[in-house]
């Protein structure tokens, strides 16, 4: 059977199915498109279908001429049906993995697509969580569930893989086809398959020997840059104490050859990946009687930085003689990262929380996000639209705080604009209070 699907991955007759079509999933999609396989993909969510069927693109570094070619090649189909799983040979899941109202993981979307799934599982199929999760999934949920609802043996009539995903939206340097992939398989026939499969589309596939080590590989990952992020965050409230710019800093250390990695600090963190995925980990290690004491205090840091945003907002607004209560302040970026149009967990919600319980007025303007759509946490935010960038309204507020430092926006106008500039990003490229009119947070 092993020898049978490698041929078929190898002549490329090998049917994919990609289930979550978000920033994951379609690229994934597209890459697989662009090597010559048939996929059918499948999301809960009948308006992503609906776009892509039309040929449009829901995700901004996509063009509706790539999601056109693709969907009017012939190899590709979109679906709401689980049912068409029937019909290929592997299945990559790419859903979402956030946390719950506990900060524990939310497995309900990996388990309710393994459910759905494997009422339809086949033998010989391959079956590859791509999902950030915690070590032990696939091992301890995917399988039995697998196995419960397809009355299949796993090892046996179909294969288990964990393959984590390293997308990274925005990024103009690497792409899902450039990034190197982990895979981890349950047992040496899904490894074998696997690696073969990733192998067809992505440059360089790294095997690792159990689904548990891929699945660690992928949170020491994001547990290392959170990590990193909180010391340059901890070390910007310092250095600004002691008048030192933290960015003149980092800057010159990074000229060092060899053990030192540049990590810059911001706003707080954002995305739905490294405010998340750590706290898998210490969730897993729970049971183990293990407290992961880096991961809370990369958190406790990182998720303290809206609030020295809002005491230097304070400073700078003093400095003035207003005070925040009555201020009309404009957050620049509502996007959790330069470049995307992606507001999961940015940290700009919360500094507009905090400003607005301070009595000030907010508003946001972010070139990629015209209007915000529904959060669960920041649903009171829900409907509100990007404001015009523009000098007579920009310079109609009393401050601007830059939360994101996307490329398209003209910084040099913005100075022409606004004489009391919040930068949290170094969007500016100012030394720390030199001007007065541009203060560093
Ligand atoms: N976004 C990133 O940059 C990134 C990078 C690496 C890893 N990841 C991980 O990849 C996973 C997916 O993240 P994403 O950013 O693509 O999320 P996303 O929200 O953009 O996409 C997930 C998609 O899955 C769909 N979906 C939800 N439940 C479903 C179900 N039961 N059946 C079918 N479709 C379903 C949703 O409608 C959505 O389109 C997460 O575990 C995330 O941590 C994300």
């Amino acid at each position: 059977m092993i020898e049978e699907m490698l041929n078929k991955i190898d002549d490329k007759s090998y049917k994919i199915g990609i289930i979550g079509l978000g920033y994951v999933g379609l690229p994934l999609l597209w890459t697989f498109y662009q090597q010559g396989f048939t996929l059918t993909g499948i999301d809960v969510d009948q308006r992503k279908i609906d776009e892509l069927e039309a040929g449009r693109t829901y995700i901004k570094h996509f063009r509706n001429e790539q999601i056109a070619e693709m969907m009017n090649s012939g190899k590709v189909s979109v679906t709401t049906e689980f049912a068409s799983v029937k019909d290929v040979d592997a299945i990559l899941m790419c859903v979402p993995t956030p946390l719950d109202h506990h900060r524990e993981p939310d497995m309900s979307y990996v388990e309710s697509t393994v459910e759905s799934v494997s009422y339809y599982l086949q033998k010989g199929q391959l079956l590859v969580l791509e999902s950030t999760t915690y070590p032990g999934t696939t091992d301890e949920l995917i399988k039995p569930l697998a196995e419960k609802y397809s009355g299949l043996k796993a090892g046996e009539d179909f294969f288990l893989a964990y393959s984590p995903e390293r997308e990274d939206p925005g990024n103009a340097d690497f792409r899902t086809a450039t990034i190197p992939k982990v895979v981890g398989g349950d047992g040496e026939d899904a490894q074998k398959l696997a690696s073969a499969l990733y192998s067809q589309a992505i440059s360089e596939v790294v095997p690792v020997s159990s689904t548990r080590a891929a699945e660690a590989t992928k949170l020491l990952e994001n547990i290392f840059r959170s990590v990193n992020i909180a010391l340059v965050n901890e070390m910007k409230v310092v250095f600004q104490k002691m008048d030192i710019d933290v960015y003149e800093v980092i800057n010159a250390a990074r000229t060092k050859p060899f053990g030192f990695m540049a990590f810059y600090p911001g706003p707080g963190l954002g995305g739905h990946c490294i405010p998340i995925d750590p706290f898998y980990l210490t969730w897993k290690a729970r049971e183990y009687g293990i407290n992961t004491r880096f991961i809370e205090l990369a958190g406790e840091v990182n998720t303290a930085m809206p609030n020295f945003v809002i005491e230097r907002t304070i400073q700078a607004l003093n400095s003035k003689k207003k005070s925040v209560n009555g201020s009309r302040i404009l957050c620049l970026g509502l996007a959790y990262k330069p470049d995307v149009d992606d507001m999961r967990e940015s940290p700009t919600f919360e500094i507009m929380d905090l400003l607005s319980e301070y009595g000030a007025e907010v508003d946001f303007h972010d070139p990629y996000i015209p209007k915000i759509t529904p959060t669960r946490e920041y649903a009171h935010w829900t409907g509100k639209e990007s404001t015009p960038w523009n000098k007579e309204v920009v310079s109609e507020y009393d401050a601007v705080v830059i939360c994101t430092n996307h490329s398209d926006i003209d910084y040099d106008d913005l100075l022409n604009w606004q004489d009391c500039i919040v930068d949290t990003r170094n969007a500016l490229k100012t030394l720390l209070n030199t001007t007065g009119q541009v203060w560093k947070a």
